[in-house]
């Protein structure tokens, strides 16, 4: 499907009037495209962090902010979060429809093979400092996949040869994110097995030894596999448009992805998940005054914000805590784990949306703010939280990127209006 090119806009500048097309999305969004706005009027538009400004068209994620509604090629997040599996949800957002259950057991039989690292990758675990923080470790590995594979350097490969990459990618992060975990722990790393599905083998190479089995649990496996759906992509967010930028620069995918996983690790972004459950504790500790926080939250003064409340587009309940937070109650529950953390989540939600500071800024909860409970209740260390985000959005970052390497996109390379000094002569 095309936007379509059905209005015009006027702009008078300089006493001079221009005509500027008008493009209407599948989903009625309308954009004012401003492609040969400097070549025509010799004026750029400003806008900074591009809260106004499209970057691209794109057919994969549809999301409405105001009504917080959240689709992945069209298919509503609440039917994939209930019906579909992360990998089948990953070849859908990478190649744009449901795949039949022959390709859905082809591409998964295919990651499951390609797992393993090169030997010589276990190396540069050992160069870390023990404390290294694993989104440090994930994404220096990621960039150093591309080493192994020169051949996904050459820029003007057929697109089809970017399958390998694609499958090397979704087979590989989990293997390198959870040797990450081990290598902080000082644990001798975990093979993955080609017997296991994609969640199980996670769970394994994360929590097995050399010296004991990790009994693995449906109700974790299914809920991993549920909060990676949630997580696997989110349209133009940080993260994906820095895969796109990096990407548009013709660098190979790997390299691509290494900037997403930076990008995703800043707490404004997908580091946000470790900074709830942080903050949350701190709460706690502090004695649980939540009205005292929620006050801190609001002053301008104070640097406290309030983790995992707040979205760029969302000015509703962001769909996705909607989901985790009742899957919340429902994994907590089968596994017999009381969080108080959780109790503390609630009320603060509670406390906060009755305030007129957030309600008035529209500031909801967002995929962070309770995502970080259950990853606790499935033994996952809060340090490894954001490394989990990563893992979801993989597939995401890889479907934004080769939708913006098929469409033939420009070299991304935003203007500036200079308010340095003026011309001025060397001194002396
Ligand atoms: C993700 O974009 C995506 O799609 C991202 C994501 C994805 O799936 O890829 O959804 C994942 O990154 C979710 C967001 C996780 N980050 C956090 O939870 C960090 C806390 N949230 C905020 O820092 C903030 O809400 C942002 C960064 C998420 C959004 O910031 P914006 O859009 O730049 O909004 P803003 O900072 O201009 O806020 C508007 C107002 C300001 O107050 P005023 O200037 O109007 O007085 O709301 C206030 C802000 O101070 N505000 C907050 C707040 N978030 C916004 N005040 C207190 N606590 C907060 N959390």
């Amino acid at each position: 499907m095309e936007a379509v090119m059905n209005d015009t806009a006027k702009v008078v500048l300089d006493g001079q009037e221009y005509e500027l097309p008008v493009v209407t999305g599948s989903e009625g969004e309308k954009a004012i495209d401003i492609t040969k706005f400097r070549g025509s009027t010799g004026y750029i538009t400003l806008d900074s962090g591009y809260k106004n400004t499209g970057a691209t068209k794109s057919a994969i994620t549809f999301l409405d902010g105001e009504k917080g509604v959240l689709r992945y090629r069209g298919y509503p997040i609440e039917q994939l979060a209930e019906k579909s599996t992360f990998l089948e949800v990953a070849y859908l957002l990478i190649y744009g429809k449901l795949p039949t259950t022959e390709q859905l057991t082809g591409f998964s039989t295919n990651i499951s093979r390609h797992t393993l690292v090169h030997e010589d990758m276990k190396r540069f675990y050992e160069a870390y400092p023990s404390k290294a923080h694993p989104m440090g470790v994930l994404a220096s590995m990621v960039s150093a996949l591309s080493t192994f594979y020169p051949e996904s350097q050459k820029p003007n490969r057929p697109i089809e040869a970017i399958d390998l990459t694609i499958v090397r990618l979704l087979a590989k992060l989990p293997t390198l994110a959870a040797w990450s975990y081990k290598n902080s722990q000082g644990h001798p790393v975990i093979y993955p097995k080609n017997s296991y599905n994609y969640c199980q083998n996670f769970l394994h190479m994360m929590f097995a030894m050399p010296t004991e089995e990790y009994e693995l649990d449906p109700v974790v496996v299914k809920a991993l596999d549920q909060l990676l759906i949630l997580h696997a992509d989110h349209e133009q967010n940080c993260s994906a448009s820095t895969v796109r930028i990096v990407g548009s620069s013709h660098a190979n995918l790997y390299s691509s992805i290494s900037a997403g996983v930076i990008a995703l690790w800043g707490p404004l972004h997908g580091g946000a998940n470790q900074a709830v459950i942080e903050m949350l504790k701190m709460i706690r500790n502090d004695g649980g005054n939540l009205q005292k926080w929620v006050d801190k939250a609001k002053d301008k003064n104070d640097e406290f914000r309030m983790m995992g409340f707040g979205h760029r587009v969302y000015k509703n309940m962001d769909p996705r805590a909607r989901i985790i937070k009742k899957a919340c109650d429902d994994i907590l529950n089968k596994l017999g784990v009381v969080d108080p953390v959780l109790d503390i989540a609630k009320k603060l939600e509670e406390v906060a949306l009755k305030d007129e500071y957030f309600v008035s800024r529209k500031l909801y909860p967002n995929v962070d703010f309770y995502s970080g409970i259950i990853y606790r209740a499935l033994g996952i260390p809060t340090n490894m939280f954001t490394v989990m985000f990563a893992l979801g959005r993989l597939p995401g970052w890889i479907a934004q990127w080769k939708e913006m390497i098929e469409n033939k996109e420009p070299i991304g390379r935003p203007r500036q209006i200079y308010v340095g000094e003026n011309e001025r002569n060397y001194p002396g």
